[in-house]
């Protein structure tokens, strides 16, 4: 069903309230700007933590742990002396409370308001000045001055921007949450993020452990920082080194799985890759991804075809990351193609090398930025190998103790990473 939006509604503009510009030199800054909550994912993803009177929108799919997320957070700051008030649409007083003492996180800082009613929530918030207020969620508050029901994009909107008002006018914070469902409804709290000064979406699969915070928009820090969280019976932990974790899980020597590193925001990730190439029973094969992008795949395997000489038109192809982190990093590609091959000829990779480059569609390796850190964060965990292109090879040679492969192209690769005899390619030694 359409839904007529209705227009924000402001007030009549008088021109005698007209500001006067001001000169960017003459503009003060306000003392403290940022309150850090000491918990380091998060403060990484905010940018170093949560700046006075911005808006931050927190999506994510029900039941992913937003309110979790955000009682914690909550708690975390409470415990410096701030005020936090969590206005909860969603659930009572009383659930809140179970969830906050099963989570540890009960304290006089933190107070809980069950409302809907935006009108209600602005009175309270003009009577007692809060550090930081939650709205969970934005589809649950509504305004009276609007006849659409709670949850409709008018209402969502006109709540938002009467609440972005306060926070710029009080200096409050404020969390909105918003859940998106994974087909990602663009009507919905989606409407936001243009408004809005942050955008964290929470992501992961419910039936996994792991829970990925991800900045896509941020005015006060760099985007596509990730905070790595494990959803435990007490709530929600950091995970501290993330690429071990990721890699906990790995059985080293199947077919199929391999190392790769993704950068994402400013920190170096170590993730499994898996392929499982089978033979397809339909007509039509399947190919399908988690993690990584559909059509980038596609594009792989059509390289694969071409120059890897192996016709996958009658297999079904399965890429993962595993871990559930999502991510379209070019780095990945070589990772990529060489576990579909590894799982098509059920060859093993080496389980101590890591894979790391871009393939052009001639099946040439290409270098990728940052190969440094990458390297780095392999030698941390261990490994004794890395394939890459001959041009990053050339820019980092001898600078590690890591034993570093340069290719030139897939083949080049796949000659290194299988195990198998006849190895031929430059390495660091020569
Ligand atoms: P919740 O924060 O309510 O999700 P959202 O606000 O995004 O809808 O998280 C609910 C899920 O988290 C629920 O399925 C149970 C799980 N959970 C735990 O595993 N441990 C905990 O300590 C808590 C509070 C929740
Ligand atoms: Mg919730």
């Amino acid at each position: 069903m359409e839904e007529t939006i209705a227009p924000i509604r402001k007030k009549e503009s008088p021109l005698g309230q007209a500001k006067t510009p001001i000169p960017l030199t003459k503009i003060v800054k306000d003392g403290e700007e940022r309150t850090a909550t000491k918990v380091a994912e998060f403060d990484r993803v905010m940018g170093g933590g949560i700046v006075n009177g911005s808006i931050t929108l927190v999506g994510g799919d029900p039941g992913i742990g937003k309110s979790t997320l955000l009682l914690q957070i909550g708690y975390k700051i409470a415990l410096q002396n701030k005020k936090i008030l969590y206005v909860s649409g969603e659930e009572s007083a009383k659930q809140l409370k179970m969830r906050a003492e099963r989570l540890g996180a009960s304290c006089d800082g933190l107070e809980i308001l069950p409302e809907n009613d935006l009108g209600l929530i602005l009175a309270v918030l003009d009577k007692t000045k809060y550090d930081i207020v939650v709205v969970d969620s934005i589809q649950t508050a509504y305004t009276q001055e609007l006849e659409s029901a709670p949850g409709s994009v008018s209402q969502i909107r006109e709540c938002a921007y009467h609440l972005i008002n306060f926070a710029k006018a009080s200096g409050t914070s404020f969390f909105l949450v918003g859940h998106v469902t994974k087909e990602g409804a663009i009507a919905g709290p989606r409407v936001l993020e243009h408004m809005v000064d942050t955008v964290l979406y929470f992501e992961g699969e419910r039936s996994h452990t792991y829970r990925i915070l991800r900045s896509v928009k941020n005015r006060f820090g760099s985007t596509n920082e990730l905070g790595i969280f494990q959803m435990t019976e007490q709530g929600l932990s950091e995970v501290k080194n993330p690429s071990q974790a990721f890699l906990s899980e790995r059985r080293k020597g199947s077919p199929g799985s391999v190392v790769v590193c993704s950068i994402e925001g400013t920190r170096p990730l170590l993730l499994e890759l898996q392929a499982l190439v089978a033979p397809s029973t339909f007509g039509m094969p399947q190919r399908i991804c988690s993690g990584v992008d559909n059509r980038r795949v596609s594009i792989l395997l059509a390289i694969l075809e071409k120059r890897g000489k192996m016709n996958l038109s009658k297999y079904d192809v399965f890429v993962n990351l595993a871990g559930g982190v999502k991510t379209e990093e070019p780095a990945l590609d070589l990772g990529i193609i060489a576990a579909v091959a590894s799982s098509f000829q059920d060859k093993p990779i080496d389980a101590d090398t890591v894979v790391i480059g871009e393939v052009g569609l001639n099946g040439e390796i290409r270098t990728v930025n940052q190969m440094e850190r990458r390297i780095k964060e392999a030698e941390k965990l261990g490994f004794k190998r890395c394939v890459l292109s001959l041009g990053n090879l050339s820019e980092i040679r001898g600078r590690f103790s890591i034993q570093l492969v340069g290719a030139r192209e897939i083949g080049e690769a796949f000659n290194e990473l299988f195990i198998q005899k006849g190895r031929r390619s430059e390495t660091q030694g020569k």
